[in-house]
């Protein structure tokens, strides 16, 4: 059976937006409870400023509160030398970067330019190469910025070859406001792959306009194999205003199954998984 891997956002994505300032303790049952589902990368939290993003605040406590399995990679994401400080401190397993294919989402999301978080991410990309610690990329607003608006191809593919140039092992591109449709995600992915092979593409699709599942069918026909899905679809970006959550992992590995694809994931505890995520978010 052909594999296709989740990378699995919840604790981090899923719960990044949520207005109630859930307890470490919740998170760390939630990472605990993903650790026996079958992933090999889970996304842990943010070593992000906290007057930014305040539910990621208690990113230290919450990776020294998990019990971490053998051969799962605890990944954190760091936006620059300060969270790569606390992140290495936290023994993360590996560490993201993440950069915007627009200009209007990256100073919303990071207060710079896409030049100025590019020159950031550098020495971070260094230090962690220096520590032995893999580096994922990101690049956000693949399809659509809720600022700028559409975005054009040739833009994500220079970001994109920008952060395989600083040693990212894999770029994960995003559709942060889930506005994307099959023909512009291809469109996009035709522009990204002169650049990297689909072997070191991600799928990062938010389903606002409940389109994901078609969207991930047209990267898998574009060899993409890893999609990065939060349990219970929880999700969103506080500076993406009217995004809604990642895709459901649920949703995705039953879509994947389907299609004759193994993910390896036990499907009982993913079940469990996105009903204590959603457990977690509290009365709406
Ligand atoms: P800034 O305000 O320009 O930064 O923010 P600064 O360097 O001036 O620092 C401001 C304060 O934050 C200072 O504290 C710093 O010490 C502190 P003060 O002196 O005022 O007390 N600070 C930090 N504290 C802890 N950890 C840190 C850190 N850095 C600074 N790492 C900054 C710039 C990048 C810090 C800010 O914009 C930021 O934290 N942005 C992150 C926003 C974020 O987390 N967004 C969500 C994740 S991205 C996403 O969801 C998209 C994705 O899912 C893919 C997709 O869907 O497209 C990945
Ligand atoms: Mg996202």
């Amino acid at each position: 059976m052909p594999r296709a891997e989740i990378f699995e956002m919840g604790p981090r994505d899923g719960l990044q937006n949520e207005k109630r300032l859930i307890p470490a303790a919740e998170k760390i049952a939630l990472v605990d409870l993903l650790s026996r589902a079958g992933f090999r990368r889970i996304e842990v939290t943010s070593f992000v400023s906290p007057k930014w993003v305040p539910q990621m605040g208690d990113a230290a406590e919450v990776m020294a509160g998990i019990t971490r399995a053998p051969g799962i990679s605890y990944a954190v994401l760091t936006p620059n030398m300060k969270g790569y400080e606390g992140a290495r401190a936290a023994r993360a397993d590996e560490i993201a970067i993440f950069a915007s294919a627009s200009e209007g989402f990256s100073r919303a999301n990071l207060n710079a330019t896409i030049a100025e978080s590019l020159e950031r991410f550098v020495p971070v990309a260094q230090a962690a190469q220096a520590d032995g610690i893999p580096v994922r990329g990101y690049v956000s607003v693949v399809t659509d910025c809720p600022y700028d608006g559409p975005t054009p191809p040739a833009n994500v593919a220079r970001v994109a070859a920008a952060l395989r140039d600083m040693g990212c092992y894999e770029i994960s591109l995003g559709d942060t406001i889930g506005q994307g449709r099959p023909e512009t995600i291809d469109a996009m992915l035709g522009a990204v792959l002169n650049e990297l092979p689909a072997e070191k593409l991600a799928g990062h699709y938010h389903d606002t306009a409940g389109r994901a599942l078609e969207n991930i069918d047209a990267s898998l026909a574009r060899g993409l194999r890893v999609f990065d899905a939060a349990v219970g679809g929880l999700g969103g970006c506080p500076y993406a205003p009217g995004a809604k959550g990642n895709v459901a992992t649920e949703r995705v590995a039953a879509h994947l199954a389907r299609l004759g694809y193994d993910t390896g994931l036990d499907m009982a505890v993913i079940a469990e998984a996105a009903d204590m995520a959603r457990a977690l978010r509290g009365p709406a």
